[in-house]
């Protein structure tokens, strides 16, 4: 505890004198960002009398697993008065005995922000929120309590086009650089420690983009295929007869004037999964596509993981009598998920799309997902990682079942962990 007081140096310096209207400490992964701006919070909380900070996050949900956790285990001091209140996901702020408050949100919840005024804010990953979020929060700053009045945040470099990037470009909010040598955890008495070596040597084995900006610590656009892993001659596979205690999953994204797709996926024991069968049309009503479907005679899916249109998932339950549940729609976290599955779990029966839609053949769109995977590019003119939002309808499906699939087997990992 008295360690992390100690050694706030470098960087981590600058950040406790900084008093511009908008700072943002920035880095790669682990440098002790969050460390310092939550130990600058309950610094100036004990400093400065009837102060209101706040430490704030896209949602309070992900604070209560970051943030916070950080604030309860290293800053604040054992018995500290301000640990009085309730347990960490239920908390809405921490009091002093001066008077001073820290205040706790997600801007998932304006209504708690805006109606309160603020001496300081401290916005956590603050990439993850839209400018207006910020420009929004600005405007809370007004209570007068310290000498200057400051928003302020910390995250790891995301796409150079990011707004906060710009911002930070263009001289409005402050930047500073932190680095892994800044972290006494990682680096002291002029050397890594072991945990320094093992973490920075888990961060060099990241690939691609990801690599660039949370070991190197710069801000970088992922480029060009999405799945650029994915090879023809590995991933379609010829097909095979599915043994009958596999599981089925079924994934859906309804279209209307775009394609419907639906695919039929097999997963063996060892959580490979094989895309067995497709279904990929254009220009049909839902109810049109649905029949189709009830004529193939399909074996039982444990799930119908779809696309969150009401009248869709209405028709498959009413027509095929299956539960339908809605699909987890991170774009970021599935598509994740997909290139995880690439190294070895993830194929594709060459037959899987049996009949291919004339009309799409007729106008040069892809006519499956197979047809897809070697066009899905990011989009290059984005501020976030983003596909470009064009003949996607397939590799949806494919970001639905990664995330459902390890959202089942990350279940079953803890349902075996609690029968020991
Ligand atoms: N000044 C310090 N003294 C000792 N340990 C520290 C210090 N700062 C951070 N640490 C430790 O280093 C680890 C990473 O810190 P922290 O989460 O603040 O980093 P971060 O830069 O916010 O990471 P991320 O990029 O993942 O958000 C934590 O385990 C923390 O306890
Ligand atoms: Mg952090």
């Amino acid at each position: 505890l008295n360690k992390i007081q100690i050694e706030m140096r470098g960087v981590f310096a600058q950040l406790f004198r900084c008093q511009a209207p908008e700072v943002l400490l920035e880095g790669p992964a682990g440098t002790g960002k969050s460390t310092a701006w939550l130990m600058r919070l309950h610094k100036i909380a004990e400093k400065y009398p009837a102060c209101r900070l706040l430490i704030c996050r896209k949602t309070r949900a992900s604070l209560s697993e970051s943030g916070l956790v950080t604030f309860e285990r290293s800053i604040l001091p054992a018995r500290h008065p301000a640990r009085k209140g309730p347990k960490r996901n239920s908390r809405t702020s921490y009091s002093y005995p001066n008077g001073s408050e820290i205040v706790v949100s997600g801007v998932d919840n304006p209504a708690k922000i805006l109606s309160t005024e603020f001496d300081l804010i401290y916005v956590q990953e603050a990439t993850e929120l839209e400018e207006e979020d910020w420009e929004v929060l600005a405007t809370r700053l007004r209570n007068g309590r310290l000498p200057f009045q400051q928003i302020g945040g910390d995250c790891n470099p995301g796409r150079p086009l990011h707004w906060l990037n710009r911002r930070c470009d263009d001289g409005r909010t402050v930047r500073l650089v932190s680095r892994h040598e800044d972290n006494p955890w990682l680096f002291s008495a002029g050397d890594w420690t072991p945990w320094g070596r093992a973490y920075l040597s888990t961060l060099e084995g990241l690939s691609g983009v990801r690599r660039t900006r949370f070991f190197e610590g710069r801000w970088a656009a992922a480029e060009g295929l999405i799945y650029d892993e994915f090879d023809r001659r590995t991933h379609v596979v010829s097909p095979f007869p599915i043994p009958a205690d596999w599981r089925r999953v079924w994934v859906v994204d309804f279209g209307f004037m775009n394609p419907f797709v639906w695919q039929d996926w097999a997963i063996s024991p060892s959580d490979e999964a094989y895309l067995v069968r497709e279904y990929y049309r254009s220009e049909r009503t839902v109810i049109d596509h649905v029949e189709a479907l009830r004529d193939m005679d399909l074996p039982r899916p444990e799930a119908v993981v779809c696309d969150h249109s009401y009248d869709g998932r209405d028709a498959l339950e009413r027509i095929l009598g299956v539960r339908t549940i809605r699909a987890r729609k991170e774009v970021d976290l599935g598509i994740q998920a997909v290139q995880r599955r690439l190294r070895g779990r993830l194929f594709v029966f060459a037959d899987a799309c049996r009949d291919r839609d004339p009309i799409l053949v007729e106008n040069r769109r892809p006519c499956s997902s197979l047809e897809e995977v070697g066009g899905y590019r990011w989009d290059p003119h984005s501020d976030r990682d983003r596909p470009i939002k064009e003949d996607d309808h397939g590799m949806d499906c494919w970001r639905y079942l990664a995330m459902y699939l390890d959202g089942t087997s990350a279940k079953m990992r803890v349902a075996r962990s609690f029968r020991g």
